[in-house]
């Protein structure tokens, strides 16, 4: 069931968003956080950070755990997802780090996948962030991912690496081939949904994702059998629904 609220712009969104998260993170200092990257959550993270450095609202009992990470990256490298987050939330917030979970690649695919898991079976996702693909895919399930799948390895789409080779100085054979993402079975596992989109090209994949026959070629479109989804969309992203 999806609750769609559209706003005008991106800083609009953000600021609906921050107040969907808020209410999560002030009802229950201890809850579980599904975090998503990508530029769509940039803005609600800031405001996480200055509602935290302002009101004092503290992480330091929350868990996360991140939808995805590419493969053949060191965590050092800034545009790992590891180094993403770090930069873009959990240096401004309390959060601790044996709190935080980033899919990790490894010489071990199968076992890194299984472990991921394992560490997710011990709690209850409280509100997954996510934003969406322009091909509709979340995480990093790409069209035709069974919905039915965990953590898994996945082979990047063309589309989605040209993308995302904004991060990788315009260059797609900078971006990696092959990412390691949360299966589209766990994501549904979340008690609550938070996607946002933003922007002209995320229209086709916001009308998919809502109007669209529930199918694989469109991951998102997995969303109208969650109970509790909330879409928050700017006027770009809004204008095919
Ligand atoms: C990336 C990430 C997704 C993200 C999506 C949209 O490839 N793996 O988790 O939601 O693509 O990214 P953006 O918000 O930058 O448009």
């Amino acid at each position: 069931m999806f609750e769609i609220i559209k706003v005008a712009n991106y800083e609009e969104m953000s600021d609906k968003a921050f107040e969907v998260m808020k209410e999560v993170v002030a009802n229950n200092p201890k809850c579980v956080l599904g975090l998503a990257t990508g530029s769509s959550p940039i803005g609600m993270y800031q405001r996480m950070i200055k509602d935290h450095k302002e009101n004092g609202t503290s992480y330091a009992e929350v868990t996360t755990f991140n939808l995805d990470e590419y493969c053949g990256l060191p965590k050092s490298h800034p545009e790992s997802y590891y180094s993403f987050m770090h930069r873009n939330l959990f240096s401004g917030l309390d959060i601790k780090e044996e709190n935080v979970h980033i899919p990790e690649d490894g010489e071990d695919k199968e076992a890194k996948c299984k472990e991921y898991d394992a560490a997710m079976e011990e709690y209850s996702v409280d509100i997954q962030v996510l934003g969406i693909g322009s091909n509709g895919h979340i995480g990093f399930n790409e069209p035709g991912t069974p919905f039915d799948i965990k953590t898994h390895i996945v082979t990047l789409k063309e589309s989605t690496r040209k993308d995302n080779a904004r991060f990788f100085n315009d260059n797609i054979d900078e971006v990696p081939t092959h990412a390691i993402t949360m299966g589209i079975d766990t994501i549904m596992h979340a008690k609550k949904i938070l996607v946002v989109a933003s922007g002209a090209n995320k229209a086709d994949a916001v009308a998919a994702m809502i109007n669209g026959p529930k199918d694989v070629e469109c991951p998102a479109s997995v969303l109208q059998d969650h109970p509790n989804v909330v879409v928050v969309v700017d006027e770009a992203a809004a204008s095919k629904l």
